[in-house]
C-alpha cells in the first residue's frame, strides 16, 4: 500500500519537538526529551543537515535526521549520516518512511553527498529490513567497543 502521495515532506524545526518526542518514546518504548531538545537545537546551528518530516493532514506522522559528514571517525563531507528514523506506529507500512529517505537522499546529493551511512543493531530485524529494502548493504566500517 502507498499514500505517499498525501504524505507532505517539509525540514524539521523546533516547533516539531513535542511530537518528534512523542512518536521517538512509541517507537523506543522510552522517552528521552533531553536529547530531543539537543538535538533540535545543534541541527538549527548545522546548515548541512537534511533532517525532515513527514505530515498527513497537517500531522507530523514520522521524522528522519541526518546530514552530511563532517568528518566524524574520519569520514569526508561525500558521505551523508542517517542519525534517526521514526514513523509513528499508527502511520507504518504506508511508504512514509521510504518518502522520507528519498526526498533526504536527493537533498543530500544536491550537497556533494555520493553515499549514506547509518548505523543499526544486528538484532533489529525491522529496522534492517528496511534498509535492506531501500538499497543499503553491510559497509566496511567494523564497530568496536570495549567493557569498562
Ligand atoms: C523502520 C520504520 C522507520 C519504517 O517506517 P515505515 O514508514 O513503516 O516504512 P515504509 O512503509 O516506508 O517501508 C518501506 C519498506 O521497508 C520494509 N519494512 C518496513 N517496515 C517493516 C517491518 N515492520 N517489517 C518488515 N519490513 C519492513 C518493507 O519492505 C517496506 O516496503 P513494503 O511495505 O512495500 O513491503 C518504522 O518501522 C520505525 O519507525 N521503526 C522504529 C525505528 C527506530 O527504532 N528508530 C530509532 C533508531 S534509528
Amino acid at each position: 500500500m502507498t499514500e505517499s502521495a498525501q504524505v507532505t515532506i517539509r525540514p524539521i524545526t523546533q516547533a516539531d519537538l513535542p511530537r518528534i518526542a512523542e512518536i521517538d518514546t512509541k517507537v523506543l518504548g522510552q522517552s528521552r526529551p533531553g536529547y530531543w531538545e539537543m538535538k533540535l537545537a545543534l541541527l538549527e546551528k548545522h546548515p548541512q543537515h537534511a533532517s525532515l518530516v513527514a505530515e498527513l493532514d497537517g500531522k507530523v506522522v514520522g521524522f528522519i535526521l541526518g546530514g552530511v559528514s563532517r568528518w566524524e571517525y574520519g569520514i569526508p563531507e561525500t558521505v551523508g549520516w542517517i542519525d534517526t528514523i521514526g514513523v509513528d506506529p499508527d502511520y507504518q507500512r504506508r511508504g512514509i518512511a521510504r518518502t522520507l529517505f528519498q526526498e533526504m537522499s536527493r537533498r543530500l546529493k544536491e550537497m556533494g553527498v555520493t553515499s549514506i551511512y547509518t548505523l543499526v543493531t544486528r538484532r533489529d530485524w525491522k529496522l534492517l529490513k528496511f534498509f535492506h529494502r531501500l538499497g543499503f548493504q553491510e559497509g566496511d566500517m567494523i564497530n568496536l567497543e570495549l567493557d569498562l
